[in-house]
């Protein structure tokens, strides 16, 4: 089977293109080749290239700029998303797009989870397009699955955990703030780019939550990173409305995966287990990414 990968460049799609590689095959154009936002050259490329399934790792997904940059971000989540499942209704094909737990207003008391069939309610203006984008694969295709991740991090692409550590190294004895009233399931892309080979190998369709089980808040996962790192920079608490920020994120961005669960496809592990994986693989690379962009 063939797969047209979006965002191949970017944090999860990179991800994606390496682990779908065994077992499918990978046509993963940049974005100056395939621009999502191009309606002529979405349905060219869907025509030429003919693939079974599309997979939208595309976004904008600088959450703050989404703010003042309305009509770019609009244009790439939502649009982007429309003309890729439009295409992809026209020849008959699969969409796979993912969706992020920005989606809802993060108002459950904590740590009640959200599920698939929760109402979306998003309390920025990048939720929003999140939200719309999942209208657009619904309202245009009849074959989706729509993934909704949270807190991703890896090694490829920029992510929270790299500007952690960035700030620490740059900061060395002193301490810094992160927020502890905003909690979450910090996720490695890695694993849902596992969880997404899973979910096509069986042939499935519909709405996955999927990050990792167990939750914390930014502060604790900060610190537990740190502290993994060897970083001896102190790392305090405070809360979101001591640094506000121009989107508004949830207090509440805990996922429950309860649809793969309830298929027994669920991949994804505890975050401190699958956090210390990745630091062990990838923590001298992380340090040298960073000092060695500090050293520029
Ligand atoms: N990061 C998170 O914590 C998180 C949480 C929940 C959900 N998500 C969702 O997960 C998905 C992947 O996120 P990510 O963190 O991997 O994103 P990312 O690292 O920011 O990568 C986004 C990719 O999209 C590409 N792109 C942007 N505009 C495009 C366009 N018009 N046409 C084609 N490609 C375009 C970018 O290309 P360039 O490299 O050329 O700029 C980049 O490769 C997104 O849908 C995001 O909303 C992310």
């Amino acid at each position: 089977m063939k797969i047209l990968l979006t965002g191949a460049r970017g944090g999860l799609g990179s991800e994606c293109k390496e682990v779908l590689k065994s077992g499918y095959e990978i046509i993963a154009p940049d974005r100056e080749e395939f621009d999502i936002t191009s309606w002529d050259k979405v349905i060219i490329a869907i025509n030429q290239l003919s693939p079974d399934i599309i997979l939208n790792c595309a976004a904008f997904t600088k959450v703050d700029e989404c703010e003042t940059e309305r009509k770019i971000s609009e244009r790439i989540n939502v649009e982007g998303t429309r003309n890729l499942a439009q295409a992809a209704a026209r020849y008959d094909k699969t969409t796979v797009h993912i969706s992020s737990d920005f989606v809802f207003n993060g108002r459950k008391r904590l740590p009640q989870p959200y599920f698939e069939d929760d109402p979306m309610d998003p309390l920025c203006f990048y939720g929003f397009t999140k939200m719309e984008s999942e209208m657009a694969v619904k309202q245009n295709t009849r074959n989706y699955i729509i993934i909704r991740a949270g807190w991703l991090y890896g090694i490829r692409g920029d992510n929270f955990l790299k500007k952690i550590l960035r700030v620490a190294l740059k900061r060395k004895r002193e301490s810094i703030c992160v927020v502890n009233d905003q909690f979450g399931s910090p996720t490695w892309s890695y694993r849902v780019a596992r969880q997404i080979k899973l979910l096509l190998d069986n042939g499935k369709e519909g709405i996955y939550h999927a990050t990792s089980e167990g939750y914390c808040s930014r502060y604790e996962l900060a610190k537990y990173f740190l502290e993994k790192m060897g970083i001896k920079t102190p790392v305090v608490p405070c809360a979101a409305k001591e640094y506000p920020t121009p989107a508004i994120r949830p207090v509440n961005s805990i996922l429950e995966n309860r649809q793969l669960k309830r298929e027994g496809l669920n991949v994804l592990l505890n975050w401190r287990k699958d956090l210390d994986t990745f630091i062990d693989k990838y923590g001298e690379d992380l340090l040298r990414e960073e000092t060695g962009a500090q050293g520029d």
